[in-house]
């Protein structure tokens, strides 16, 4: 056994090209809080760090935009125009006004769903990030703060995430908002509050792999959201293709892009493999979920209606680059989160467990990816060693449904658990299941095209399609779940659609 023990570790320190790794794996501690303090705030607060994510977990902080006192004063890294900046009473001597203009603006929701987030950028520092507010007009004001940062590519251009959290929001409500500074504002935008309540029945709009270039869907999803048919967005990784080309400006283009759907409902993203450049630091910079400061939204979990959801990061388990140490942080997190959606209190408010990350476990394209494979990474874990697959913990916890993109195409499948179908029965194959349900949806357009399909499935795949489109999602109860696959190449057409339905919500039993 000991030796086993010692030919497993020996290979996983060959795959691993960092010895580090090791010792951070071994030395992991959930509870030290400075392994994650990546992103802080700028110029209103002491705590200014930029942190280089083009370094590996076990790189030496980087001198060149880090402060080594937390507590520094240290403004080295300012130019005197951004000095003068941060001093309100003369807000507009020495800067364009024309890169003080909030842009990109878009939402999410914060520590519970009664706050909203507000984030936009600007290409120059701003004087207080502001929000004025409120349900009969903008009579409330709500400040925040800023983030620099610099874009990793040969100009290292900077640019400054403006943060504001909008804070007990009535439920249900129309709300209208714009933000900005004294040095410019955005055009006014709306958006209607969520509701606590976990009787409440939210629909959602769900979908992957959308870029700038043949973006497909994107037409569809910013009417129906305008005509306000959506609660919330789930995009499931894959952004702009990519966010960090031409310097970043591809990126601030797809923001630019999905503000007419994520300046009006919560947005709400999951890393994919188009995100990794510099550590996924457009990704890290760009959004703010819930838990941001802990977690750099790669992985968090929020409420709404009688549903839990869980985002994961999916690319922890391909990018080793970058260390295990966020695979493991992520794993530890995941169990805690699920033991706790399971204790029955807590199950009995939110029976439903929704998790969405980018690659699936399984996948039946032609196109050789990881998910295509018998024993996929996130489903089995890290190669060789099997280690922090999800798949067990999941069917153990109970999830329910599983949402996943990266493949170009659309596929249902049938309730599997170790590529067998656990089917409610031969009639009613969603009622009841005794394993999870998964669902790919990463055909909302992009410059990659559809994907095609293996002629042979298998046993679990239920319905596929390669039309360009997205998934609109309605939780109706604590039994009742309803999923469609919208059609953007049959004009909105519905292709696919099922319910699941679940009398008890609870960890599976192996029959
Ligand atoms: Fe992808």
């Amino acid at each position: 056994m000991i030796i086993r023990q010692a030919i497993i570790l020996l290979i996983f320190i060959s795959f691993s090209s960092q010895r580090k790794t090791i010792d951070l794996l071994l030395s992991y501690n959930l509870e030290d809080p400075t392994r994650y303090q990546l992103k802080t705030s700028y110029g209103f607060d002491d705590s200014r760090k930029q942190h280089d994510y083009s370094k590996t977990d076990s790189d030496e902080p980087n001198t060149e935009n880090h402060f080594d006192d937390e507590n520094s004063t240290d403004e080295s890294s300012l130019n005197d125009e951004e000095l003068d900046l941060l001093q309100p009473e003369n807000p507009t001597e020495g800067i364009s006004v024309l890169y003080a203009q909030p842009e990109q603006i878009h939402l999410s929701i914060g520590t519970n769903v009664s706050t909203f987030v507000v984030t936009w950028q600007t290409m120059s520092p701003t004087p207080v990030p502001t929000c004025k507010y409120g349900r009969n007009g903008m009579i409330k004001i709500a400040t925040g703060d800023t983030t620099l940062f610099i874009d990793g590519g040969k100009e290292k251009l900077k640019r400054y995430i403006h943060k504001v959290q909008l804070e007990n929001l009535i439920p249900q409500q129309k709300y209208v908002y714009h933000c900005g500074s004294s040095l410019g504002w955005s055009e006014e935008f709306w958006f209607k509050s969520l509701d606590p309540s976990e009787s409440w029945a939210p629909t959602l709009a769900v979908y992957g792999d959308l870029g700038n270039i043949n973006g497909r869907s994107l037409p569809y999803l910013q009417e129906e959201t305008q005509r306000s048919r959506f609660d919330a967005i789930l995009h499931v990784g894959d952004f702009a293709y990519d966010m960090r080309d031409a310097e970043g400006e591809v990126g601030d283009q797809f923001m630019r892009q999905i503000e007419p759907i994520a300046a009006y409902v919560p947005y709400m993203v999951s890393p994919g493999n188009h995100e990794e450049a510099y550590n996924f630091s457009h990704y890290r910079y760009r959004f703010n979920m819930p838990n941001s400061e802990e977690t750099e939204n790669l992985f968090y979990e929020f409420k709404l209606g009688p549903v839990q959801f869980i985002s994961i990061n999916t690319e922890a388990y391909y990018f080793l680059e970058y260390g295990i140490k966020i695979v493991v942080k992520q794993y530890m997190w995941l169990v805690e989160v699920l033991k706790e959606a399971n204790k029955p209190e807590n199950r009995a408010r939110w029976p439903w467990i929704i998790t969405y990350g980018h690659r699936p476990m399984y996948c039946s394209d032609d196109d050789g990816d990881d998910c295509t494979k018998r024993s996929s990474r996130v489903r089995s874990g890290l190669p060789v060693v099997n280690w922090f697959g999800l798949e067990n913990l999941f069917y153990e916890s109970g999830v329910d449904l599983e949402i996943w993109a990266h493949e170009h195409s659309y596929e249902r499948l049938w309730p599997v658990y170790e590529h067998k179908v656990y089917n409610g029965s031969n009639s009613a194959p969603y009622v009841n299941p005794n394993a999870p349900v998964h669902v790919i949806s990463g055909s909302a357009g992009c410059q990659e095209n559809t994907d095609r399909f293996i002629k042979h499935p298998m046993a679990w795949s239920a319905f596929r399609n390669s039309d360009y489109g997205y998934a609109r999602l309605k939780i109706l109860n604590h039994t009742h779940l309803y999923m469609e696959q919208v059609s953007a190449e049959k004009e909105g057409d519905i292709i696919d659609s099922f319910w699941l339905i679940k009398d008890q919500h609870g960890p599976y039993s192996k029959k």
